[in-house]
């Protein structure tokens, strides 16, 4: 119990020793709280400041998708090479064991499915079950000029929201709506308008031309999402490209689990992204490992 009387006096204030203010290492997120900083730093590498996330939620719009008719048989395997785990809370209780113990950024939209208007979707989880499954992110489908956009704007104002009262950070996820091209201008609007909502990181999709500005004008993280299934090499170039163009890392899905050797090509991705190599060493890696 403290004493009220005949302690030692408190001398030892160091006032010579400036008080260790270095900036957090993520663009952006120096003003936020400890634990949206600390979630962060679980999901981005301290040493490279970047991530690979893998991406494989999209049953919840798909359905049983191309490689992951499965996730307990195709997934797990590739976890312990992800930094992020990408899904739902329904293929994560049902298919992740709480022991592979990754980060998740938890699906948190919900509403449509493939078969009708994407953009009509609505907060699908409660902030309560994503601190529950101890979430390390919420993402949020954001569609900038489809016939929703309102609804998915205002889903990602309240997750944000929700997100600073238990410091959980948000993902906003650029889906691009049918009639909009993937181009510079569109992506540059979307994830902008994600982070002015008050993301802390943006996944959006790498564009051949202007992706430099696309990660200027955006004032926190962007990775990138993979896409459509491409051959290795050229998905390869890709991530070399978005990284070499400033993302902090990918979000990738089929280019990963729907490749002829997913934990080799995971590896080579991880590659480019924390260890700065080229595309084309990463795909002679990718090859080398490929059936061993
Ligand atoms: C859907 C998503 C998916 O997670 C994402 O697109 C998947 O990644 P990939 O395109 O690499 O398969 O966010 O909007």
């Amino acid at each position: 119990m403290a004493d009220a009387t005949g302690n030692k006096i408190a001398k030892n204030y160091y006032v010579d020793v400036k008080v260790k203010q270095d900036g957090f290492y993520l663009k952006g997120l120096n003003g936020y709280d400890w634990g949206i900083q600390d979630r962060m730093t679980r999901m981005f590498n301290k040493k490279s400041g970047r991530t690979v996330m893998l991406a494989f939620d999209h049953g919840y719009i798909m359905g049983p998708t191309a490689g992951l008719e499965r996730p307990d048989v195709t997934v797990l395997p590739l976890a312990e090479y992800a930094d992020v785990l990408m899904c739902t809370r329904g293929a994560l209780r049902g298919c992740i064991p709480s022991t592979v113990n990754k980060p998740v950024a938890l699906r948190c939209t919900t509403g449509a499915t493939l078969l009708r208007e994407l953009s009509y979707e609505c907060l699908g989880v409660d902030i309560e079950d994503a601190v529950r499954l101890n979430a390390s992110a919420m993402a949020i489908q954001v569609f900038c000029g489809a016939e929703y956009e309102h609804n998915s704007l205002e889903n990602l104002a309240k997750a944000v929201d929700a997100g600073l009262r238990y410091g959980i950070p948000t993902l906003g996820v650029t889906a691009v709506g049918k009639d909009m091209v993937r181009d510079a201008r569109y992506l540059g609007m979307a994830t902008r308008v994600c982070a002015e909502l008050g993301c802390q990181f943006v996944k959006t999709y790498y564009c051949a031309e202007g992706f430099e500005e696309v990660v200027a004008g955006c004032p926190v993280p962007i990775v990138i999402a993979g896409g459509k299934k491409l051959p290795e090499n050229e998905a390869l170039e890709m991530c070399w490209k978005a990284i070499d163009e400033g993302a902090s890392g990918v979000d990738m899905g089929r280019n990963i689990f729907q490749s002829d050797d997913p934990v080799s090509m995971l590896k080579a991705v991880r590659s480019i992204v924390h260890d700065g190599e080229t595309a084309e060493k990463a795909y002679q890696m990718y090859c080398d490992l490929k059936g061993k």
